[in-house]
């Protein structure tokens, strides 16, 4: 096997530091990016781009927050074009399942130049445990809209097996994977199954998107991100097709993907959940 120096943007994060881990296991030599490390990597600063991937033979782009808001493509492009300069064969950029807005992306990579692989991912599992969710969980008040809707959730260990996988397996370039996790779940279900799991008592209830915007608002965010929610729950969330099942975990890791009973047995292992936040400001 050849070792290849691989690029991880957004490293520190859920799906990338998973797969800088994995990466490294399997004996290639990683470089993980953000704001904080040396190089710094900065999605807003386009200068910074071409430090960050000087050296490197490959790179898993995770874009913050979303593919879907405006200065993605810029950004993307850039990227594309630096990683280009700067010799790499090969990319693999995370998508949103079922986002239109970032197909403008997806597209960008694809007409770049440089092997690729696009790997489109449903809602991650890890909103309620490492991401925007695991407040309520911790409060035991889940209030989320789109109380209907049945999501594929995903696991972030399979997605970042998935892309540790692609990253350094040519037979994968060119195509899209759609990762997604063995069954549907509404909101109400997924709390039922961490209450369940926790031994806790955790309520949901079911809110407006209007109304979960302005608990955003009220919050403190700022309204990029109130616009960003509002649009996954409507645009994600609200398209009955985006709730399919994908298969893709098991074609390209031979093992079914995790579910998310496993899921909430592994997090509570960790000790996540058991925080007590009435000792925070
Ligand atoms: N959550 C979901 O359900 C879901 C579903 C489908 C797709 N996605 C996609 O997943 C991506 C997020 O991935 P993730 O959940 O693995 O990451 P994450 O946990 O949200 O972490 C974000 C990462 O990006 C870095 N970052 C933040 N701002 C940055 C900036 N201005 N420049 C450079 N790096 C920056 C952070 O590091 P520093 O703070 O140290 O810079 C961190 O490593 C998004 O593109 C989203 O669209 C998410």
């Amino acid at each position: 096997m050849k070792t290849e120096n691989i690029l991880v943007i957004g490293g520190t994060g859920k799906t990338g530091r998973r797969v800088a881990e994995n990466v490294i296991q399997s004996g290639h030599n990683v470089r993980v990016v953000g704001r904080k490390t040396i190089p710094a990597f900065d999605w807003e600063d386009p200068s910074s781009y071409a430090a960050a991937l000087k050296g490197m033979d490959r790179a898993y782009i995770v874009y913050y927050p979303d593919l879907a808001v405006p200065g993605a493509k810029e950004a993307i492009e850039k990227l594309t074009e630096a990683a280009l300069r700067e010799g790499l064969e090969k990319v693999v950029l995370l998508s949103g399942k079922g986002e239109r807005e970032a197909e403008a992306c997806e597209e960008i990579v694809a007409n770049s130049g440089l092997n690729y692989t696009l790997v489109r991912a449903s809602w991650f599992n890890q909103n309620f445990s490492e991401g925007a969710f695991l407040e309520f969980v911790l409060n035991g008040q889940v209030a989320l809209p789109m109380p209907e809707a049945e999501i594929p959730f995903v696991d972030a260990d399979d997605i970042s097996d998935v892309v540790a996988k692609v990253l350094v397996d040519d037979r994968y370039n060119g195509q899209t994977i759609t990762v997604t996790g063995p069954r549907k779940m509404t909101f109400g279900q997924a709390v039922e199954a961490m209450a369940a799991g926790i031994g806790k008592e955790i309520q949901f209830h079911p809110i407006t998107i209007e109304e979960f915007k302005a608990g955003m608002k009220q919050a403190g965010l700022p309204d990029s991100y109130v616009w960003l929610f509002g649009y996954l729950f409507q645009e994600v969330l609200g398209n009955p097709d985006n709730q399919e099942i994908s298969y893709d975990v098991e074609e390209v890791l031979g093992r079914p993907a995790t579910d998310f009973n496993t899921y909430v047995e592994k997090t509570v292992a960790t000790g996540i959940w058991n925080q007590d936040l009435s000792h925070t400001v």
